[in-house]
């Protein structure tokens, strides 16, 4: 790419507008749990000022008083709208949605329709550490089904797992989460089918958590699980949220295949009235307007997921790091360090840079660290210059 081409690229990207500073000055969580002189690359917020057209639609809001409760079908339909445009998949019903508080808590009651207290929740662990949480908070049962070396769904061992969490006919679900945090990778279509298939036979519920899916590198195509043969029964929790950064303003969607309707008419109404009106606002602004601003959020994601590789095949060779195709996350594989169980407090010790822990992420997770790559590539740069300096 030309000097000019690549600076133009450079002037819009949202990764790049603000300065060390700036961030400090933020009260979120990424930047306030550890002192300043620790590069924060862990929890997944992203370091972009928000997209345009929803800081629009919230100053709007807040000008008008509009601080009320929500009402209407704005959300669903501008995400059925997204859905269309980014997917090709037209199989989003507004009248099978249900607003959530945000996309933990819809999973939560995604797992109430379809399971008992006490009954399996099937999940391919290393995953998201508030899986286990969340899913033992609400009184189930959490089963691991690892991941294959190659960090995709392991269908054999899925298979196995299935019927163990079936046993004596007990109801069971399979937490999907697709794309899968924290390795990035994008489930295939034919991939999904087959889960949808065995998750058919075995008379398991997936419900699919997709917060991720508006984030994928270039080249790159999601595939929503309720759009695959066999997901009828299926129910996906969406959101604006990782793409637009909006965890601030919290927002998701239940959205329930056609077999799952009679399922979705059980939410409980204490949990559909729950969501934020200046989230909804927010997310909706999103969906219909924010698509420009995600593509150039997306095309700095590809430099960084690229500026990551290169760094450490020349600092830290010994890492390994296989680029995911979706999220701002990447699992670095630090076993060959000699640093233990922990790298990631190696990390934060010895080389002032927050990594999230491997081992939070379950079985398989020791000895690796996820860092998160929604910042400027500068910050990346010295991110890995700390880690180097932390294993000499
Ligand atoms: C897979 C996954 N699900 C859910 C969430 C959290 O979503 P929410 O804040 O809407 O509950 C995250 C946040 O990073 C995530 O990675």
């Amino acid at each position: 790419m030309s000097g000019v081409l690549s600076g133009a690229r450079d002037a819009i990207n949202p990764l790049r507008q603000l300065t060390l500073d700036q961030l400090r000055q933020r009260t979120s969580l990424k930047w306030r749990e550890y002192p300043d002189d620790v590069l924060p690359l862990w929890v997944a917020e992203m370091d972009v000022p928000l997209a345009e057209p929803v800081a629009r639609a919230i100053t709007d809001a807040v000008a008008r008083g509009d601080t009320g409760y929500t009402a209407g079908t704005a959300y669903p339909r501008a995400l059925a709208e997204f859905a269309r445009r980014r997917w090709g998949w037209d199989g989003l019903a507004v009248e099978r949605t249900a607003l959530v508080p945000d996309v933990m808590h819809g999973v939560v009651e995604a797992l109430r329709l379809v399971t008992g207290p006490g009954d399996a929740v099937v999940v391919n662990c290393p995953v998201y550490p508030p899986f286990y949480e969340f899913v033992a908070h609400a009184g189930r049962r959490i089963v691991e089904a690892p991941l294959g070396e190659d960090l995709r769904i392991d269908l054999d061992a899925l298979e196995e797992v299935f019927r163990r969490a079936r046993t004596g006919g007990r109801p069971a679900a399979y937490l999907l989460c697709s794309p899968h945090n924290p390795t990035g990778v994008i489930h295939t279509a034919d991939e999904l089918a087959a889960v949808a298939d065995l998750a058919g036979r075995h008379g398991v519920r997936v419900v699919a958590d997709e917060i991720h899916a508006p984030v994928v590198a270039g080249g790159a195509r999601f595939t929503p699980y309720l759009s695959v043969p066999g997901a009828e029964n299926g129910l996906s929790l969406m959101s604006a949220s990782k793409g637009w950064n909006l965890a601030g303003l919290r927002g998701g969607l239940l959205i329930a295949g056609p077999a799952a309707a009679g399922d979705l008419a059980r939410v409980p109404f204490e949990a559909s009235v729950s969501t934020s009106h200046l989230g909804v606002i927010a997310h909706t602004a999103a969906f219909c307007d924010g698509g420009e601003w995600l593509d150039a959020v997306l095309t700095g994601l590809d430099d960084n997921r690229r500026l990551l590789a290169a760094l450490l095949a020349e600092h830290l060779p010994a890492v390994g790091y296989h680029p995911g195709q979706a999220t701002y996350l990447a699992w670095l594989d630090c076993r060959a360090l000699g640093l233990g169980d922990d790298p990631a407090a190696v990390f934060l010790d010895r080389g002032r840079v927050a990594l999230n822990s491997g081992s939070a992420f379950g079985t398989g997770g020791d000895g690796h660290v996820r860092l998160n790559l929604a910042t400027a590539p500068e910050l990346i740069t010295e991110a890995v210059r700390r880690m180097a300096a932390a294993v000499v």
